[in-house]
Formats: C-alpha cells, sequence, structure tokens
C-alpha cells in the first residue's frame, strides 16, 4: 500500500492530503469546516472532495484513514464535547469516516497528530521529550515524553489549553473561566484586542499621522474589524497597542509554559497556529515570561521555537504516519 490519507479537521478549515511514505503530500486541499451544521453532512462532503482522488490511485492502493481533531479520542474514535467545532456532543467520527469510505480509520487529537508529524518528518525528528503546542482557533498540545506520545489512561491527555491561566478569567467555550485558549489563540488575542479598542474608544484616545493607518485603533474606528492577523500587521506598523497586546498574550501563555516544562521536562517546545505566525512579537514574551517563572532547574535550557512544517502539513503528516 502506497499511500495514506491524512485529514486535519480545525474549528475553522479542514485540510486533506494524500501522502506517500516518504512523507511527501500528493493531493492537498482545504475547506471550511463550518460550512457543515453536522458530522454526517461534513462527512458526505469529505468523501465527495476525496472520491474523485482515490478513484485515480485504485482503492487498493491506500493504507488507511488517518484523522486529527479537536477533542478527539485515539481509544474510542470519537470526537467529544469540542468547543470549537460546529457540531455538539459525542460524534462517532471514526464509525462515520469508515461506512463512508470503506477504509480503516485512525483517529487522534489534532495537536497530537502535529506531534506525530513533527517527530516523523519535522525539527522534533531524534528527539524523546517535546511539546507541540498549536495556538489557532482554540489552544492546543501533544506532549512527547521518554519518545512516546502522552495519551493517558482515557486517552484525553495533553489538554493545556483548558488549564485555568487566569483566576476567574473569561468564559471558555468548555463552560469553565479563564483557559488558556480563552486568552493565547487567535480568538482569544482578538478577544484582548477588542476589550483595548473598546477602552480606547472609551477614554477617546486619538491616533493621528503618518504611518498610522494600520495601527489598530484606526482600523477598528473605519472597519469595526480586528483580527489575528491584523494585530500582527498593526505591530509591524510600529503600533504600540498591538505590542502591549502581545505583551499581555505572551505573559499569559508564558506563565502556563512554565508550568507546564515542570510536568515533563521538555527540551524544547515547539509553536504551531496562527498566532504562532506573529513570530518574535509573540515569542518574546512567551519566552521571557516563561523564564521568569519556571523552576530554576529548567531555566535556560528550553528552546521554544516555530515549526519548520506549516501547521497544515504537519498534521496532515501526523494523521497520515498515524494511519501507517
Ligand atoms: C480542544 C483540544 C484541541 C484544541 C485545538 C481545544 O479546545 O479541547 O482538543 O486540540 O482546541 O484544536
Ligand atoms: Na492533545
Ligand atoms: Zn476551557
Amino acid at each position: 500500500k502506497s499511500f495514506s490519507i491524512g485529514i486535519d479537521i480545525g474549528g475553522t478549515n479542514t485540510a486533506y492530503g494524500i501522502v506517500n511514505r516518504r512523507g511527501e503530500i500528493q493531493e492537498q486541499d482545504r475547506f471550511h469546516t463550518t460550512d457543515y451544521n453536522t458530522p454526517e453532512k461534513f462527512v458526505a462532503a469529505l468523501y465527495a472532495k476525496l472520491a474523485p482522488h482515490i478513484a485515480q490511485l485504485d482503492q487498493e492502493a491506500i493504507n488507511g484513514i488517518g484523522v486529527g481533531a479537536p477533542n478527539a479520542n485515539y481509544y474510542t474514535g470519537e470526537v467529544r464535547l469540542a468547543p470549537n467545532l460546529p457540531w455538539r456532543g459525542v460524534i462517532p467520527l471514526r464509525h462515520l469516516l469508515e461506512e463512508a469510505f470503506g477504509l480503516p480509520v485512525t483517529i487522534t487529537n489534532d495537536a497530537n497528530a502535529t506531534a506525530i508529524g513533527e517527530m516523523t518528518y519535522g525539527s522534533a525528528r531524534g528527539m524523546r521529550d517535546f511539546l507541540v503546542v498549536t495556538l489557532g482557533t482554540g489552544v492546543g498540545s501533544g506532549f512527547v515524553a521518554n519518545g512516546q506520545l502522552i495519551y493517558g489512561h482515557d486517552g484525553f491527555a495533553g489538554e493545556l489549553g483548558h488549564i485555568i491561566a487566569v483566576r476567574d478569567g473569561r468564559p471558555c467555550g468548555c463552560g469553565r473561566n479563564g483557559c488558556l485558549e480563552t486568552y493565547a489563540s487567535a480568538t482569544g488575542i482578538v478577544k484582548t484586542a477588542k476589550a483595548y479598542l473598546e477602552q480606547a474608544d472609551q477614554d477617546q484616545v486619538q491616533i493621528e499621522g503618518p504611518g498610522t493607518e494600520d495601527w489598530l485603533i484606526p482600523v477598528w474606528r473605519n472597519t469595526g474589524e480586528v483580527s489575528s492577523s491584523g494585530i500582527h500587521k498593526a505591530a509591524l506598523a510600529g503600533d504600540p497597542a498591538a505590542a502591549e497586546i502581545f505583551e499581555f498574550t505572551g505573559k499569559i501563555l508564558g506563565q502556563a509554559l512554565a508550568d507546564a516544562v515542570a510536568i515533563t521536562s521538555p527540551e524544547a517546545i515547539i509553536l504551531f497556529g496562527g498566532l504562532a505566525k506573529a513570530g518574535d512579537f509573540i515569542l518574546k514574551p512567551t519566552k521571557l515570561h516563561m523564564e521568569k517563572n519556571m523552576l530554576a532547574v529548567f531555566q535556560n535550557k528550553i528552546d521554544i521555537v516555530p515549526s519548520g512544517l506549516s501547521e497544515r502539513d504537519a498534521a496532515i503528516l501526523g494523521a497520515a504516519a498515524l494511519a501507517w
């Protein structure tokens, strides 16, 4: 069998690819997860998109399908109570996909799939202890310790996005308050920016002058909108508000990572996702506050690095590697 299909289901986008044994992605595409309001419609659409490629290869050449999805469980094949997916409750995703495709399906948490991709094809090759953190619609994590991905006794281990980062903080989609993902995800940083901008409106802060068109306050007043890429753009244009928002976010993330380090003592922390694309704007404050808050034995030896692989590729490759 020469190919596996890797699928990365995210709160916003779903990406898939057909992958060969060497980890080369042959065909890949993406679409909006949110276009489908039931898992059945989603699976039917996914099948319609992949069927022509499968027919071209001939079903016999395909080893199976690997899937990474938020709140997915490797043991049961279910997705359970996902705060960031458009589908509620318990979804028998593996079963739905096997019925549709007639191929063996393996499922795991999306960030776990990313960790497997990073470990098999990325910068974590040869590392026995590392942590992958994905800063997307939600915050996900994959802990590799002693050379193995940690699943825990029931398969749900490694939910770093739902540790309480701020006591009595923002409400989270999981029903609790103050979860890391309500601050350090792409959606969390937008919440921080909105709060900042509403305050600036109240205080009637005025921004004028050349080169400030991309700053947050003018963009907000012109369009009524703010996005995580817009915050990055503003920071690049020298906006002090954007820098402050990254500093606040990096502080919360850095403190959480300092705690995570105490649990598995990783050699490196690899960041993925929309927010990680902001590079040093987010990395610098994150590193600073991680070091500041870490137990002395861990200080000054843990790399926090953006991944060499794109998030989409890592998750597709990891999901495909899981199918092998
Ligand atoms: C979910 C995780 C997932 C992460 C990233 C979180 O809300 O609980 O399972 O890995 O989002 O999608
Ligand atoms: Na995980
Ligand atoms: Zn939560």
